[in-house]
């Protein structure tokens, strides 16, 4: 494992098919103390000058509560052959399980911040925004009526990428 620092610009692969058909790790908090989960609705780009990401974490999550309390995030693509670890991070809350320990992921840190040794790439974020998502904000009901049955409403975290690496 070695990570090797590059450009946002130069990340392997198209970033549209990884977060969405591949799936990737988000993750926040600390060396000692930190959460991830799965997800795979995001956005990237460039805002306010900056290249940037969107990530967005209902409120049910454990994870929630790092990207609150923390000023940092990761978003991390796993090398192939880890599906297993992303199903278990895609449907178990680090609230009841050893998160690590289940999926058999093994914590690296860039940067202080949070990623795996299994990682093709991670992108660590600072956040610029952060903003709830309340029904009265959608245009269009059926959206809502379709992603929120529960209620378990999304909070949207636009971060700054200040770092990309990818893991030779
Ligand atoms: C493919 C996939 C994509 C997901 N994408 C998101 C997402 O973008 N936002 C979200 O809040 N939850 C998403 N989830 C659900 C969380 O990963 C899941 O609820 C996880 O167990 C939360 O863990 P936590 O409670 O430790 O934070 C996704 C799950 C899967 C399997």
């Amino acid at each position: 494992m070695s990570f090797r620092k590059i450009d946002p610009t130069e990340l392997p692969g198209n970033v549209i098919d990884e977060v969405c058909n591949k799936w990737m790790l988000l993750a926040s908090g600390t060396q000692a103390d930190f959460n991830f989960m799965t997800v795979n609705w995001g956005m990237m780009g460039e805002l306010w000058f900056q290249p940037a990401v969107t990530v967005y974490v209902r409120h049910s999550r454990h994870t929630l509560g790092y990207m609150d309390g923390n000023e940092t995030f990761t978003l991390t693509a796993l090398k192939p052959g880890h599906q297993q670890a992303l199903n278990i991070a895609g449907s178990k809350s680090g609230r009841d399980i050893d998160k690590l320990k289940e999926t058999g992921l093994t914590a690296a840190f860039v940067d202080g911040c949070p990623t795996f040794e299994e990682a093709a790439y991670t992108i660590v974020c600072k956040k610029m925004y952060a903003a709830e998502m309340p029904e009265e904000n959608f245009l269009d009901a059926d959206i809502f009526a379709k992603s929120y049955p529960d209620g378990d409403l999304h909070k949207m975290y636009i971060g700054q990428i200040v770092a990309a690496y990818v893991n030779d």
